[in-house]
């Protein structure tokens, strides 16, 4: 009985706390989109995205929602940041117009989806960034993720994939969490 009044507590306390996190797939030189689409196509990243996010929230800017090729992801809550939009442009996504009301509104684990304006305002608040980082500098690209200031976060997790069959690139899935009196 106690143990399970234990648990129970713990899960709430879980729940109200936020944890946020930023995930992104990023070139060597930084890039992460261009012309309003990803630049790789890495069948494991999007596995990767799909199990960290689902069940949890993710946040987005107007034009990463628009990039999406079937809208709003399910099986998530999906947030859709915008100042001009309506929330009639935005199906099965919840509208908010500043970065700061979308996150008062979540709880659990929260995912930034991107695009560069959002990871922008979003890194200096964020607890941990999972990278999956590409080995490779694309020739045509317009979108960058800013600059990662190395000396705020410590490497908690790396997984090194090699080029296959459905990977054309060599790719690593790295976390990073943001430096506390205690890690
Ligand atoms: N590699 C990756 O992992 C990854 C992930 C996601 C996206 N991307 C790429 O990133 C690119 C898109 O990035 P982007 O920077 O151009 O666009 P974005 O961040 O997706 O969207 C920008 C728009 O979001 C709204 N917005 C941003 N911050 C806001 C705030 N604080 N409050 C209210 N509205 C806010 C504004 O919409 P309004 O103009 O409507 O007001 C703004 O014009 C695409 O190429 C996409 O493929 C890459």
């Amino acid at each position: 009985m106690a143990g399970n009044l234990d648990f129970s507590l713990f899960t709430l306390h879980f729940s109200l706390q936020k944890m946020l996190s930023i995930i992104v797939a990023i070139a060597e030189n930084s890039a992460i989109g261009s012309e309003n689409k990803l630049i790789y196509w890495l069948p494991n990243d999007l596995k990767r995205f799909k199990a960290l996010t689902t069940g949890n929230t993710i946040i987005m800017g107007r034009r990463t929602f628009e990039s999406l090729p079937k809208g709003a992801l399910p099986n998530r809550r999906n947030i859709v940041l915008s100042r001009r939009g309506k929330a009639e442009d935005f199906p099965g996504a919840d509208l908010y117009s500043t970065l700061d009301e979308a996150l008062a509104s979540c709880e659990g684990e929260v995912y930034i989806i991107g695009g560069a304006s959002v990871y922008k305002q979003a890194l200096p608040k964020a607890d941990r960034l999972c990278l999956t980082y590409i080995y490779d500098t694309p020739a045509k690209a317009d979108t960058f993720f800013p600059e990662i200031d190395e000396s705020e976060w410590v490497e908690t997790f790396r997984e090194e994939h090699e080029v296959d069959e459905k990977h054309a690139y060599r790719y690593a899935f790295v976390d990073l969490e943001r430096k506390t009196v205690d890690n």
